[in-house]
């Protein structure tokens, strides 16, 4: 199986300009799975809810949705990519795919960073997909600062964790190591590049996109200063292979019991 990163420098709120160049990119890809930043179509740094209501879109039938749709079906693309949703009167920072044959599907980001907690409403589930006989399970940037996620989401079956980013903290592509590690899985970080100036607030983003395999090891990475479209053959059968030694198994060696305060809101 064929899976990739495309890290992009997204030119905040110019959506048709941003989404032209993905898909320029993409045209050069076939028979993968790609993901690529999120919100990689609007920029990150919105500055009021009204900037968000004008650049965010429907999922499916907006415009980004439907030109990833297309360049997906002509390259046999199965593509995750991170986009302002809007759903009736809500907002959120959301991670869709689209499918060769045009399937559609949402995460909504459940983990909210900073400012974002002002305009987007927050995410209710966990997300997995299957292509083929894989499965993925997707979650955004900020996310991956909750552990529990990654691990349901292995649990639940995923194999490779999608993780649109626009990791502006310098230890997210580190902690993605140990995701992969603590869960046996592969995970694909698709990161931005660049400086975005609004008004008053500036954010540089750390690129370093990255596919890391379930022993923590990178197989390919991107720097912090280019776009970049990296695809990488993978053996995802490894993924099911949760001994960490002849007398370890990272599933079966667990004891929920002791974990039971994970599940609570509050620790005391
Ligand atoms: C982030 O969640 N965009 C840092």
């Amino acid at each position: 199986m064929r899976i990739g990163f495309l890290q992009l420098r997204p030119k905040f709120g110019a959506v048709k300009q941003n989404v032209r160049k993905a898909v320029s990119l993409l045209s050069r890809v076939s028979d993968a799975v790609i993901v690529l930043p999120e919100l990689f179509n609007t920029g990150y740094l919105f500055r009021n809810a009204d900037e968000l209501a004008s650049l965010a879109e429907k999922v499916p039938g907006g415009y980004t949705t439907s030109e990833m749709k297309k360049v997906a079906k002509c390259n046999n693309l199965h593509i995750i990519f991170g986009i302002a949703q809007k759903a009736k009167k809500k907002y959120f920072n959301s991670a869709a795919y689209v499918s060769p044959k045009g399937k559609v599907s949402v995460y909504q980001k459940v983990h909210l960073f900073d400012r974002e907690k002002l305009f987007f409403t927050r995410g209710k589930s966990l997300k997995i997909i299957s292509i083929g006989e894989a499965k993925f399970g997707i979650f955004i940037c900020f996310d991956w600062s909750f552990p529990e996620v990654a691990r349901v989401l292995m649990l639940q079956g995923a194999q490779v964790l999608c993780h649109p980013s626009n990791l502006i903290l310098p230890y997210g592509q580190d902690a993605m190591k140990m995701r992969c590690i603590e869960n046996g899985v592969f995970a694909i970080t698709a990161n931005r590049i660049g400086t975005e100036r609004r008004g008053t607030m500036s954010l540089t983003f750390t690129g370093g996109s990255q596919i890391v395999d379930p022993r923590g090891e990178v197989l390919v990475s991107a720097g912090d200063r280019s776009e970049s479209l990296k695809v990488v053959e993978i053996d995802i059968e490894r993924a099911n292979d949760k001994n960490i030694t002849s007398n370890n198994n990272i599933v079966e060696d667990r004891v929920p019991v002791l974990y039971s305060c994970i599940a609570r809101k509050k620790i005391r």
